[in-house]
C-alpha cells in the first residue's frame, strides 16, 4: 500500500470544516485591515531562498526540497512565503503602487524537518506582508492584525514575544562581538556552528545543539548593541501595542531563524506550553530584503502563522465545526415513478444554494431514511404517490420532528423561510 509521504497528512472531510473556518477568519481579518490576497507559485528558483532567507539558515541549509527540473534549473518547493512575495513585488513593479501595499496569503509550505507533533514537511501559513511603511504604526498594526485573527478564531492562551535587532550597523557590531565570544569556545562548537562562526555568527544563536552548552548563557545579547534610534522606535511600537490591548512581553533573547530581519522581530507563543510546537507564528521587519533581491529600497514587515499549530492549540474548542451537518435536505421518493418530480425539486432547491441529496445507490425507502439520518440532514422531503397526485410534498423537520404538507411549487420558498427563521 502506498502511504502519504512522511511528514504530510490528508485533511479529511471531517476536519476540513475547521480549515475552512480558519481560512474564512483569515480572509475576514485581512479585509478589516484592507489587505489584499496574493498567490505565488508553489515553487521558485532555488537562488531566491538562498539569497532571501540566507545560506546559513536551517531552512536553506537543511530543510529545502530542491531538485533540478528537466532543463536542469534548480527548483525549490517554497519553504516560506516572504521571499516569494518579495520576488513578485519586484517582478510586477509594485514599488510604483501607492503605499503601504498590504498583501496576505494562505499557502502550503515545504520543509524537510523531522516530523513531530505540530511539525510537518508540508505545513500551511496565513501570512501577511506590508510594504512601504517605515513607521512604528505599521509594526503595531500588523501585530494587532495577527492578534485580531487569533482572538477571532477563539484562541486565548497566547502572547506575543517581541524584540528589536536594531539596524544594520547594530547587527554588524553585535555579530562581531558574537564572533569574538564564540571563538573562545571554538573547539566546543558543533560542526555547523564552526562554519557559522565565519559566515554568520548570529545564526549560532538558534543552534539547537550548542544552545544547551554552558558557555551559551553568557553570550552577548543584542540589546546591548541597539542604537538610541532603534530603541526609541521599538518603544513606540510597544506604546501602540498598548493602545490596542495586545498581550506582549519583551524578550531580549529573541532573534528568529531567518536572515532577512532588521529591527522588530516577534513570535506568538502559547502561554500554557513551552515546546517548539507552541510557537504559533512569527514575523518581523525586513527593510533590506527588497533591495537585496534586486528591487528599489523598500521597508517591509510581515508575519506567518502556522495553521496546523493554531488548530492544535484550538483543538476541542472547534469540534462543533466538524459535527455540523453538511446537507440541508434529503428527498425521499416513493418509487422510480417520481424521479422527474424529485430531480426538478432538487434542482429548484439547489438554485437557492441549499444542499440537497437524492438517492444514487438504488436503496430501499427504509435504508434511504436510515442514510438521511446518518447525514444528519435538517429536512427530509417525502415525495409519496398521493403527494405526487396532489402536487404536494411532505416536509419533515428532523430536529423538531414536525411534519407539514407543502405545495410542490412552494417547497423551496417554504424551506428557505424556515431555515432563515432557524438561523435568527
Ligand atoms: P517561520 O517562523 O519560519 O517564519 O514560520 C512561521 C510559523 O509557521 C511558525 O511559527 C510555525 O507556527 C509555522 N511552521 C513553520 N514550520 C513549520 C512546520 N514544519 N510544521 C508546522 N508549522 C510550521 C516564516 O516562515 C516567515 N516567512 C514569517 C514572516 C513573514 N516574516 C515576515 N513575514
Amino acid at each position: 500500500m502506498i502511504k502519504a509521504p512522511k511528514g504530510t497528512k490528508d485533511i479529511l472531510p471531517k476536519e476540513v470544516k475547521k480549515w475552512q473556518f480558519i481560512e474564512a477568519k483569515a480572509k475576514e481579518t485581512a479585509k478589516k485591515f484592507n489587505v489584499s490576497e496574493i498567490r505565488t507559485p508553489m515553487f521558485e528558483y532555488t537562488e531566491l531562498f538562498k539569497r532571501g532567507v540566507g545560506d546559513d539558515t536551517d531552512i536553506v541549509n537543511k530543510e529545502m526540497y530542491t531538485f533540478n527540473d528537466k532543463a536542469k534549473r534548480s527548483i525549490t518547493l517554497k519553504p516560506e512565503g516572504t521571499a516569494s512575495v518579495v520576488r513578485s513585488f519586484i517582478e510586477n513593479g509594485f514599488s510604483s503602487e501607492p503605499k503601504p501595499l498590504k498583501l496576505y496569503y494562505i499557502s502550503p509550505l515545504f520543509r524537510y524537518e523531522k516530523p513531530q507533533k505540530g511539525r510537518f514537511r508540508q505545513h500551511n501559513q496565513f501570512g501577511v506582508e506590508y510594504f512601504g511603511s517605515d513607521i512604528e504604526k505599521a509594526d503595531a498594526e500588523i501585530i494587532t492584525l495577527a492578534d485580531d485573527f487569533l482572538k477571532n478564531i477563539g484562541l486565548e492562551n497566547y502572547k506575543f514575544k517581541i524584540n528589536t535587532l536594531g539596524d544594520e550597523k547594530d547587527r554588524e557590531h553585535f555579530s562581531k562581538e558574537l564572533k569574538k565570544y564564540f571563538s573562545n569556545y571554538y573547539d566546543q562548537l558543533c560542526d555547523n556552528c564552526k562554519k557559522r562562526l565565519k559566515t554568520n555568527p548570529l545564526r549560532i544563536l538558534d543552534c539547537k545543539i550548542d544552545n544547551k552548552k554552558d558557555f551559551f548563557d553568557k553570550a552577548p545579547v543584542i540589546n546591548d548593541f541597539i542604537s538610541d534610534k532603534s530603541s526609541m522606535y521599538f518603544n513606540s511600537i510597544l506604546k501602540n501595542l498598548d493602545y490596542n490591548n495586545v498581550n506582549y512581553e519583551v524578550d531580549p533573547s529573541l532573534v528568529r531563524g531567518l536572515d532577512y530581519y532588521t529591527e522588530t522581530v516577534f513570535e506568538i507563543v502559547e502561554t500554557n506550553s513551552n515546546d517548539y510546537s507552541s510557537v504559533l507564528g512569527g514575523g518581523g521587519r525586513y527593510n533590506r530584503l527588497v533591495e537585496s533581491l534586486g528591487g528599489n529600497s523598500t521597508p517591509a514587515i510581515g508575519f506567518g502563522i502556522g495553521i496546523e499549530r493554531v488548530l492544535l492549540s484550538l483543538d476541542n474548542k472547534i469540534n462543533k465545526y466538524s459535527q455540523n451537518s453538511n446537507c440541508d435536505i434529503y428527498i425521499l421518493p416513493f418509487s422510480e415513478k417520481s424521479n422527474k418530480v424529485v430531480q426538478n425539486l432538487a434542482s429548484n432547491l439547489r438554485k437557492l444554494n441549499l444542499s440537497v441529496e437524492i438517492d444514487l445507490m438504488n436503496r430501499s425507502m427504509k435504508s434511504q431514511l436510515k442514510y438521511a439520518n446518518k447525514l444528519n440532514v435538517k429536512y427530509v422531503l417525502f415525495v409519496g404517490e398521493e403527494e405526487v397526485k396532489n402536487k404536494n410534498v411532505k416536509v419533515k423537520n428532523m430536529s423538531k420532528g414536525k411534519e407539514e404538507i407543502v405545495n410542490l411549487q412552494q417547497v423551496p420558498e417554504y424551506i428557505s423561510k424556515e431555515l432563515k427563521n432557524e438561523n435568527q
